[in-house]
């Protein structure tokens, strides 16, 4: 690969696990941060508007001006993709990386901020998952989560955009992302607290989508719920997205999925899944999903990078429980097989979604 002849050698201490991720225990990753070696990082100032060259270093912190945009007015975007490890075990996929860095720069518009061309977003990816490839999980096992960053990091007092910018991507390898592992999950509709509303950034993939759902989140997880369900800010009608992830209804083998408007994050896991749902002969529509609608579904799934595909057994509103058909033969599951099959090598891409390395 044309990439491998600019990596940074690995420390001596490094060498002797060089291929492997060491002591970690593959059959038990979850979603815990694990440090690996190298991040990359590019700067760019908003008078040139365009990074530069960037690098990689030692993943380690990061020095910030008390004053950057990011931490007084959250100027920052981030992004989430994965890296599996091929069949044969020698080499690594990624999964459609120029959706990612396409959604970045549409993000980038909205929160007025430079961002990297879908070339060097792509580059430094593969750079990265290059320089922590002892840390890509064997196949089968999990993939390496690669978490690219775009934050205001130069000094502002008054509200504006930041006068400089950073691109940083680091990667941890991960498993499942809940605590349940694969097996369904029950989620919670939260009908006070909402996550976006019209006109605001709901639609893309700023860090202050991010916290505000903590509180709700917090108080599900104390009642044994996996994650909430939040309805739209206007009409407390609606279904919008879950913390971490977007939503899926099944009825009568129609597939129904909240329309993008604004409010709901484009999803890149979720635009495959449609596609990979039609391809199957199923009527997919993106349209409002009400909560009559959810309530009365066959079934019920979330899609995300780091959720994959997870079937839904039950979601609670208002106190009253609703359960959904999980387990063999359902949709999730054969749209998770689908999926993963493609993201590992190991069915025939015939879209040209994945990008070998
Ligand atoms: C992802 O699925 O990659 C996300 O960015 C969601 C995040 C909350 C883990």
């Amino acid at each position: 690969c044309r990439w491998r002849s600019s990596l940074p050698q690995l420390d001596s201490a490094d060498r002797s696990d060089e291929e492997s991720g060491g002591e970690i225990d593959w059959d038990n990753l979850g979603f815990g941060l694990t440090p690996t070696d190298y991040m990359y990082v590019m700067r760019c100032s908003l008078e040139d508007g365009v990074f530069s060259r960037g690098e990689l270093s030692r993943y380690g912190n990061i020095e910030l001006s008390p004053s950057s945009g990011v931490i007084n007015y959250g100027q920052g975007l981030f992004e989430g993709l994965k890296a599996y490890r091929t069949a044969n075990q020698q080499g690594y996929m990624l999964f459609r990386p120029e959706e990612n860095a396409r959604r970045m720069q549409h993000g980038a518009e909205r929160m007025c901020m430079p961002s990297p061309s879908v070339e060097q977003f792509v580059h430094a990816v593969k750079q990265t998952v290059l320089a922590n490839r002892r840390w890509v999980p064997p196949q089968g096992k999990g993939a390496l989560y690669i978490r690219p960053l775009l934050i205001g990091s130069g000094p502002i007092l008054g509200l504006a955009p930041a006068p400089e910018y950073m691109f940083l991507i680091y990667a941890a390898p991960v498993g499942t992302y809940f605590k349940e592992g694969l097996a369904p999950i029950n989620l919670v509709v939260e009908d006070s607290l909402h996550r976006a509303m019209p006109g605001g950034t709901g639609g893309v993939k700023t860090i202050t989508n991010y916290a505000p759902v903590l509180k709700a989140q917090m108080d599900a997880k104390s009642k044994g719920f996996t994650d909430v369900l939040y309805l739209d800010a206007v009409h407390k009608t609606y279904l919008e997205e879950a913390s971490s992830c977007n939503l899926f209804i099944v009825k009568d083998g129609v597939v129904a999925t909240p329309a993008t408007v604004g409010t709901i994050l484009p999803g890149i896991t979720r635009k495959s899944v449609i596609e990979l749902a039609r391809d199957r002969g199923y009527q997919v529509e993106e349209r409002l999903v009400s909560i009559d609608d959810l309530i009365g579904a066959d079934e019920v799934f979330c899609t995300g990078t780091a959720v994959v595909v997870a079937p839904v057994s039950s979601v609670t509103y208002q106190g009253h429980r609703y359960e959904f058909r999980t387990g063999q033969d359902t949709l999730s599951q054969t749209l998770h097989t689908t999926l993963t099959s493609i993201q590992m090598g190991l069915a025939e891409d015939k879209k040209g979604w994945t990008v070998a390395i």
